[in-house]
């Protein structure tokens, strides 16, 4: 899933993301709740609606991005209250009041609100915020009033390998209609977020979506898949591209490089994105050097694309039994 965190992927209209193979956009109860407010996007019919995108979306709760305000929230077990970063009023999301903007807002799917732990963070710290995503989300299941969008559980328990094993195994009792694996990508060494994916994956039901929240990398979703997750969301495709930087075959390129001002090669030669199929490196380097919009919008199409091509492969590899054989480097 690109990320269209305000209803919108940053730069690229819902007809070019369209045509990249995404099938699925990721936006943000808690923007969304600042602004526009949820009710203006269900007055604009619904998110689907207003923001111009018929195929699935999916909102996440809050919580996470509250998290990251560290300087001005409090949280108890009631919710988070915080400071609104627009008008300084104090704003309280609980698990009841998420899944109410969320059943507002009306994406197809919508995450459980739950405590990510900061890393690092003692063992007790994490077994505590554990617990409560656990408890938080018995009150949003409760609370979850539409049974046309489905509501996935986050499995939460940081780098401690038994608090991961025994949520999932709570989680997975409950039958949600799918599940996601949060708390990683938090600063935590490459090494602990493999043993964590491939501690929990397994453990939630294979016939349900498993979904790893805000990665990732090549590297890291290879792994991910090999363990059995089926669903990703990242900035980094279109944040790259904010910065003037292509993914090209798994490499990074700064289009300001002096070695592209007279390069009238496309990006990638194989790609089949608007970008590579008509404008050169050359170009795109002159809009990036000259912050052209142009430019963000350009690399955003190729980067978007570049990571769905990456794992269309990896799905008919899968399908047709070649994914060790193709894929297995990215799992040394
Ligand atoms: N996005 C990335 N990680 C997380 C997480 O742990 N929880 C939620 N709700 N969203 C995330
Ligand atoms: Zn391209």
């Amino acid at each position: 899933m690109p990320v269209g965190t305000l209803a919108n992927v940053k730069t690229v209209t819902p007809a070019q993301l369209r045509d990249t193979g995404a099938q699925m956009v990721l936006s943000n109860t808690y923007h969304l709740h600042l602004q526009p407010g949820e009710a203006i996007v269900a007055g604009g019919g619904g998110l689907h609606k207003f923001m111009g995108w018929n195929g699935p979306m999916l909102t996440d709760s809050g919580g996470f991005q509250v998290f990251s305000l560290s300087e001005m929230r409090k949280i108890t077990e009631e919710g988070v209250t915080f400071r609104s970063p627009h008008d300084g009023q104090i704003i309280k999301l609980t698990p009841e009041r998420s899944i109410e903007i969320q059943n507002t807002l009306g994406a197809d799917v919508i995450m459980a609100f739950d405590e990510c732990p900061p890393y690092p963070a003692t063992r007790q710290e994490v077994e505590a915020a554990t617990e409560r995503t656990y408890r938080w989300l018995e009150r949003c299941i409760v609370a979850h009033q539409r049974s046309d969008q489905a509501l996935f559980g986050i499995v939460q328990g940081g780098v401690y390998l038994d608090l991961r094993s025994q949520a999932a195994v709570a989680l997975a009792k409950l039958n949600l209609p799918g599940y996601a694996i949060g708390g990683v990508s938090v600063g935590e060494p490459p090494e602990l977020m493999a043993q964590i994916v491939q501690t929990t994956a397994p453990l939630l039901p294979p016939e349900k979506p498993r979904y790893l929240m805000g990665v990732g990398t090549y590297k890291e979703m290879a792994i991910a898949i090999a363990s059995g997750v089926d669903l990703f969301d990242c900035v980094i495709p279109t944040r790259w591209a904010r910065h003037g930087t292509a993914i090209v075959q798994g490499e990074r390129w700064n289009l300001k490089n002096a070695k592209f001002r007279e390069d009238f090669t496309p990006l990638d030669e194989t790609c089949p994105c608007y970008a590579c199929q008509n404008f050169s490196r050359a170009y795109i380097s002159h809009l990036v050097r000259s912050q052209e919009i142009l430019a963000y919008t350009l690399l955003s199409i190729h980067n978007i694309t570049e990571l769905i091509r990456f794992t269309q492969r990896i799905r008919e590899a899968i399908l047709s039994d070649r994914f060790y054989s193709e894929f297995g480097h990215w799992l040394e």
